[in-house]
Parts: structure tokens; sequence; C-alpha cells
């Protein structure tokens, strides 16, 4: 079987698709606004260190797992430790996160292409700002409307993915990746030459320690495991169809700098023009899609960049479902002995499937309440990211740095250079990143009331 697995072509092929998974939603849209709402340029630095400190040793143990073993996630924890079935299941947690998220993550990928078509079909500039901030909320309301462009994004994740490792995922992150620096650039471009460039800079890079709270390392702690796309099975499964003589420190630095450069570089494109029009940069989820669309009516060439910044989007989104995917189909394909065809079908099926509520949960499914008073889309991204991803973070940390068996551990990870890095990483891995993630975790469970239960229940309270 070893024999027949895919490989990357080279390098550059891995570097691009690993930086297609990670380069996504998280960049263009969730990193500046929660750069914004937590202190700016302090937070800034905060992430920087978190993504050095616990976002590349995790990633650098992902790859290695998956290198090493030549598995997907769950397989891949079966063939280091086929006696311990315990540590399965921090295969199989993965696996559950990339199944949820590739499910809603679809849902808001679809949302970026009806802006595409919004953007060139009616425009944004005839429009009065209300109109247009209404639209957001319109698209919300309309299952119908979400649930065909889910099904479209669906689509074309699933035309990538049956292509298979080389001539489906690779290929296409060949294209699309550049693409979207091209766009990325041109944007960025138009940011340097807005009247709000000095202020955007300001509010991004100076650091204003005072406004930094215990929260806002708790965000970019968490922030910095979604958007390197740690914890969902998709980097071990990336990593099993790398070379075994690749660098590991070397691939993981280049994701990991990728990935922090298109989210500094969305945040020059994005903030320059919503504070030249004098609007709220600390709008929340509707700064994509309220904030952004009134400014592009508003600049000139705003009819041209609308266009360009939602495909940008639509993109970014693409190459990262196509991993979730992935990290499911590998799965099939490796354990169970599926064809690479009927994986990809039945996985993009199942995500559209679980997708389904999520498009509906702004209007007809508005009361079906799952956790809390959250809706089916929250419910499923509370789960998915806050306590899924952490947990498999964790396992993986602590798999890495204390339990897997030293030796080989080590010949793996030095191969192909570096191998003095391999201390400091050994140090991270071992230490810091366990506890940084416990911190999440813990902090989670205290914001659900865990606490209050666990005190209940050894007599405290
Ligand atoms: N890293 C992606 C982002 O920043 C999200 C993602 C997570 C994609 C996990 C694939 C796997 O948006
Ligand atoms: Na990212």
């Amino acid at each position: 079987h070893a024999a027949q697995r895919p490989l990357w072509s080279n390098r550059l092929g891995f570097v691009l698709a690993a930086a297609g998974s990670a380069v996504g939603l998280g960049n263009v849209w969730k990193f500046p606004y929660i750069a914004g709402v937590n202190g700016g340029g302090a937070f800034v630095l905060v992430y920087l260190l978190c993504i050095a400190l616990v976002g590349v040793p995790i990633m650098m143990a992902e790859l290695m797992i998956g290198r090493h073993t030549r598995k997907d996630a769950i397989g891949a924890f079966a063939a280091l430790e086929p006696g311990r079935r315990w540590w399965h299941g921090a295969g199989w947690i993965s696996v559950a996160a990339a199944f949820i998220i590739s499910s809603y993550y679809s849902v808001v990928a679809g949302w970026t292409l009806d802006y595409v078509w919004r953007s060139l079909h009616d425009g944004f500039g005839a429009l009065a700002p209300s109109v247009i901030e209404s639209q957001f909320g319109t698209l919300l309301e309309n299952g119908l409307r979400q649930g065909l462009w889910h099904l479209l994004f669906m689509f074309l994740c699933l035309a990538v993915v049956i292509g298979g490792v080389q001539r489906g995922i690779e290929r296409w992150s060949r294209i699309l990746m550049p693409a979207l620096l091209a766009l990325l650039m041109l944007l960025f471009v138009n940011g340097l030459r807005s009247d709000g460039l000095e202020e955007a800079l300001r509010f991004l890079f100076a650091p204003d320690f005072g406004r930094l709270s215990a929260d806002a390392w708790l965000e970019a702690l968490g922030h910095s495991f979604f958007t390197l796309s740690l914890g969902m099975a998709a980097m071990i499964t990336y990593g099993s169809y790398l070379k075994p003589d690749e660098n590991l420190f070397g691939v993981s630095l280049r994701v990991a700098g990728l990935d922090t450069l298109i989210a500094l570089m969305a945040g020059i494109a994005i903030f320059p023009i919503v504070f030249a029009a004098g609007l709220e940069a600390a709008s929340g989820p509707g700064l994509i899609f309220q904030t952004l669309p009134v400014v592009f009516s508003q600049i000139e060439g705003g009819a041209l960049l609308a266009p360009l910044f939602f495909v940008l989007l639509a993109f970014a989104a693409l190459t990262s479902n196509i991993s979730l995917l992935e990290a499911q189909i590998a799965y099939l394909i490796d354990e169970r002995g599926w064809s690479r065809r009927r994986a990809s079908v039945c996985v993009a099926g199942a995500a559209f499937t679980v997708g389904i509520p999520t498009a509906l949960s702004g209007n007809l499914l508005k009361n079906w309440h799952l956790i809390g008073e959250r809706t089916f889309f929250d419910s499923a991204d509370l789960l998915a990211s806050s306590y899924l991803l952490p947990l498999a973070g964790l396992l993986i940390a602590l798999y890495v740095g204390w339990f897997w068996r030293g030796e080989a551990e080590k010949a793996e990870l030095i191969q192909g250079g570096c191998g003095g890095l391999y201390p400091l990483w050994h140090g991270l891995i071992r230490y810091v990143a366990p506890l940084a993630v416990t911190v999440i975790l813990v902090n989670k469970a205290i914001q659900a009331g865990l606490w209050q239960v666990l005190r209940r229940l050894l007599g405290l309270a």
C-alpha cells in the first residue's frame, strides 16, 4: 500500500497546499477584527508570540506524526500506539472537528460567493449604506439562498479533492494561492494609498499594553490554533504526503510565515479604507459583509475592488475547506479501503447535509437551540473550535512531548537539517504548548459554567 500512497510533487507544492489550508476566513476576516477589539498593536505582538511559541511547535508535531506514519490522523495514532487505544482518541477528535467545521465553514464560504455575485450583479455603488447593511441580515434569514451557495461551494471543493493529492489539491493550490496573493497585493497597495493609512497603522501596530486584557491572551492563543489549521487532522494528513527527507522546521516556518503575512496584509488592505470612510473598525462579524461593502460603494474603483475582495475570500475559503475534507477522505481511503471517488463524494455529501441546519439557523431553525441559547450554527462552532481543537492540540502536544519514543521522534524531526533547534522545539512542545492549551481549555470550562458544576459535585459550594 505504502508504494501507491500519494506524495506532493515537491516542497513548493506542499507549502502552497498547507498555506492554502492555513490562510482562510481566519486571516482576512477574523484576525483584523479581533486585533482591533483586543488592543491593536499589543495584541498583534502577543499573537505573534503565540504563533511562534505554541502554533509552530504543534504544527511541526502534526507534520511529524503524519510523515512518520504515512497515514490519516486516526490511522496515525493507531499505527503509533496499536496497544493503547486511549491515544486513538486524539485522531478521532481531530477528524470529528474537521467534519463539523467543514460543514459550517462551507456555509460561511457560501456567503462570500453570494457577495461575489452581488458585487458583480447589482453592484454596491447604486445603493444607500443602510440598504447595503441590511443585505447581510436578509441573507442570513434566507435559508434557501444560503443553502444553494453552500451546495455550490461544496461542489467546487468536491471537484478539487476528487482529483487527488497532486492533480487535485496541489494543482489547485498552485493556481489559487498565487491568485489570492495577487488580489491581496492589489487591495494592499490600495490600502497604502488611502487617506486612512496612518490611523490604520496606529490601530494595528502601536502597542498599548494598557488595553491588553487576560482575555486577549486567550483569544490570541485560540486564534493561533485555528489560523494554522491545527487540531483538525489537516496538518497530520498533509504531512503524511510529505517526502521523508523534507525539513519540517523549514516548511513549518514557511507556512506559518505566509499565514501571518497574509493576516497582516489583510489588515492593511481593510482598515485604511474603513477609517478613511469614517466607519467603525471593530464592528465584528459585520466588518466584512456590512462595513466593507459600504466602503466599496463610496470609494473610487470600488466597483472593481469589491468583486476582487470577495473572490479572494472565496479562494481562501476553498483551499481551507478542501484540507478539512481531505482529512476525512484520507481516513476512509487508508483505514476503510474506500476509493478516492467514493470517499470524496460521501464526505462532501455528509458535510453538505450537516451544513444544512447551519444554513437554516437564521430563519427556519432560528429557535432550535442546541447548547444553551445557541443556534445550531453557534453550537457547532462552539463545540468544534472551542473544545475539540484545543483538546486535540493538547493530546498531540502531550503525546509528542512526553510519550512518543524519543529516538525515532528525534531522527524524524532533524532529518533534512536544523538539528540544532531540536532542544528548543522539544522544550516548547513538552512544557509551553501543553500548559498554554490547558489554560485555554480551563478558561472555556469556567466560562461554560463547568466550574460551578464541579464545585457543587465536590461539595464546595
Ligand atoms: N486556518 C483556516 C483559517 O484561518 C481555518 C481552517 C481550520 C481551515 C482548519 C482548515 C482547517 O480560516
Ligand atoms: Na489562517
